[in-house]
């Protein structure tokens, strides 16, 4: 498949307002404000999109859904082609949801892990129309936000042939690497410029985010976010570090969902190896855990399969 990135992620809240402070006073995101029909729904903008993370009112505070941009029509068509190919039930988005979305056309279907996924093209942009909460804050999401959020890792109770197969045949993604360990697989999308926009941590029994991570355009914004998490007293789980097989400087902060959010900055371009590496250590500096590592956003897997049933009841309504 053709995809580009992360370009949406959903989230279900119990208090969805306690993101929009979140992401607007700490993260300095901006927010975009539906004309009509709001059903509570906080969207909260990182570029001229009109959001990147969407939080609906739920029964538990949760992922929702992961976003992924295909290039254009003909690749969202040829994407469905292979959906049916490789006999992965999906359905289409109706034309309210595409409308809620804010896209032209999406597809949603699961992965083997229980995750749901949406595949999309075309999504609703306003020329020049971010304004950041903080002032000088710029997102990182690519030249004219090709490259979308950034990643996310999630936990998976199995890391199995199946998981891989999903990634590689299905979404056509690459693989890049263990990172920290032999329980976490990174993997890369088709057209990513960065070195992976996904991962599967092995949590046997357990589901759910661990974290995600999102892209700022400056060490600066970096600092000011730091700042804001230290001065309000949100909890981190990681403090200010640099990674060592990417070239990024970040923190890791708790969510109101648990799951924790890597604030990142590139500090040049992620150039790709010929060949898989393995780092001696994660980080060069910092980084230094002073949270879980896995947060309240990673439960035993009955609980969500339960509200994934009840979702997709409702979905079907
Ligand atoms: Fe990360």
């Amino acid at each position: 498949m053709d995809i580009l990135g992360i370009g949406y992620l959903m989230f279900e809240a119990l208090n969805p307002a306690e993101w929009r402070a979140f992401g607007t006073d700490i993260l300095g995101m901006g927010q975009w404000t539906p004309s009509q029909d709001n059903d509570g729904t906080v969207y909260l903008t990182m570029d001229d999109r009109r959001y990147r993370i969407a939080i609906q009112c739920g029964s538990e505070d949760r992922l929702a859904t992961i976003g992924w941009e295909i290039k254009n029509r003909t690749g969202f068509e040829d994407a469905l082609r292979k959906l049916e190919r490789l006999g992965v039930a999906y359905t289409l988005g109706d034309p309210a949801l595409c409308q809620k979305r804010g896209v032209f056309q999406l597809a949603r279907f699961s992965d083997p892990v229980g995750y749901q996924h949406e595949i999309f093209f075309a999504q609703k942009w306003g020329y020049r129309s971010f304004v950041p909460s903080r002032p000088g804050v710029a997102f990182d999401c690519g030249d004219d936000g090709d490259q979308g959020i950034g990643h996310v890792v999630l936990a998976a109770p199995s890391y199995d042939e199946e998981l891989e197969n999903f990634l590689k045949a299905v979404l056509g993604f690459s693989w890049y690497g263990y990172g920290g360990g032999p329980n976490v697989g990174f993997w890369n999308a088709k057209l990513s410029k960065r070195s992976h926009v996904i991962a599967y941590v092995k949590v046997p029994g357990m589901i759910g985010i661990q974290h995600l991570g999102i892209f700022a355009r400056s060490l600066d914004d970096v600092g000011m976010a730091y700042d804001a998490v230290l001065s309000n007293d949100i909890p981190l789980q990681q403090t200010l570090g640099r990674h060592v097989q990417d070239p990024i400087i970040s923190f890791y902060v708790q969510t109101p969902t648990g799951c924790a959010l890597e604030y990142c900055w590139e500090f040049e371009r992620f150039a790709k190896l010929g060949f898989e590496t393995i780092p001696e250590r994660i980080s060069l500096w910092g980084h230094k855990r002073v949270g879980p590592i896995v947060g309240p956003s990673v439960r035993p897997v009955k609980t969500n399969v339960l509200e994934q049933e009840r979702e997709t009841v409702n979905a079907s309504k």
